[in-house]
């Protein structure tokens, strides 16, 4: 199972005025953040592009050690490059998450380096939107979101726990919205695994809490990456830069607050709660508008 290679986006985390309003982040302390992660040994997938890179970059700048993952060793092998100088330790592996072998692999890796994993950052995602329809010849769509966002994570995060727990360390999740809000025509696949991961770490988050480790659950809305950005329906909607998206998750790292997602995103669950029927019609008649 090759990666598609789909490049980089890169924009300048430019924000509209709207956007200033609909996705207020504050700036992060740098020393409060160089408190939070100095010493720590941080793991965070799908390094390679988008929110994960940059994490990544800007971890680097501080003492800690980064196990990064993903599966283009170029762009692995990048910050790597880039890191020379820096004061941080990487450790790079090239996994699949949707391949059990592969991150078995992984897991003896880090067991025969010892690594004490204080901050696991469970970001490598795969979106697909693709009408019912369209999809009938495409079960390896439904199958795919599941293991990268699903039961890889669920695989990975069970083998490193005895080393998060050794550490009263942190999990933080970085989930989607849309997993919170009425679900919506053409995104079954990705939606569905982004909340089967989301379920499965809420329903565990009792028991991680009652062993000293946080969880934090991070609702991103839109965010301006490849991953969003190859829908071009999307560019002229507002969005979340990613330097913002990067400042959400460093300020959970050093508050370890349990939950962020945008402020207004309780009004479209308050008014599916008072009409619940209104969404789906919406949704028939837009979708009857185009037969
Ligand atoms: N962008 C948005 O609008 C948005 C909104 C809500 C939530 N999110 C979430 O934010 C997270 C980061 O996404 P992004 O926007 O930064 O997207 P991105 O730029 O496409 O980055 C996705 C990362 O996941 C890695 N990945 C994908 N499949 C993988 C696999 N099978 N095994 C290992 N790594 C894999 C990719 O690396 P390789 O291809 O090198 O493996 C890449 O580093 C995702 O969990 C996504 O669901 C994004």
């Amino acid at each position: 199972m090759k990666p598609q290679y789909i490049p980089e986006y890169n924009d300048d985390n430019r924000q509209s005025l709207p956007e200033k309003l609909l996705f207020p982040v504050r700036a992060v302390n740098k020393g409060k953040l160089e408190k939070a992660v100095i010493g720590k040994c941080i793991l965070i997938t799908g390094a390679s592009y988008g929110i994960g890179f940059m994490l990544s970059t800007i971890l680097s700048h501080y003492k800690v050690s980064l196990v990064l993952v993903a599966r283009t060793a170029d762009r692995l092998k990048q910050l790597e490059e880039n890191s020379k100088d820096r004061p941080c330790k990487l450790y790079t592996f090239i996994t699949d998450l949707r391949d059990e072998k592969q991150i078995d692999s992984l897991l003896q890796n880090l067991s025969d380096l010892e690594l004490k994993i204080d901050i696991f950052i469970s970001n490598a995602g795969k979106s697909i939107y693709r009408e019912l329809f369209a999809s009938v010849n495409r079960f390896h769509d439904t199958q795919r979101c599941a293991a990268t966002n699903y039961t890889g994570p669920v695989q990975l995060l069970l083998g490193i726990l005895p080393r998060i727990k050794e550490q009263k360390g942190q999990i933080i999740n970085i989930s989607a919205l849309n997993v919170l809000l009425p679900p919506a025509a053409g995104w079954s696949a990705y939606q569905s695994s982004k909340a089967a991961f989301d379920q499965w770490l809420r329903c565990a988050e009792p028991e991680l809490r009652n062993k000293n480790i946080y969880v934090s659950s991070i609702y991103l809305p839109l965010v301006r990456t490849r991953m969003s950005m190859i829908n071009e329906k999307k560019h002229h909607q507002p969005a979340m830069s990613k330097s913002k998206a990067v400042n959400v998750i460093l300020r959970c790292i050093i508050n370890k607050k349990r939950k962020y997602r945008p402020w207004w995103s309780g009004i479209p669950v308050f008014f599916d709660t008072l009409f619940p029927n209104l969404w789906y019609r919406i949704q028939l008649r837009n979708l009857s508008k185009r037969k």
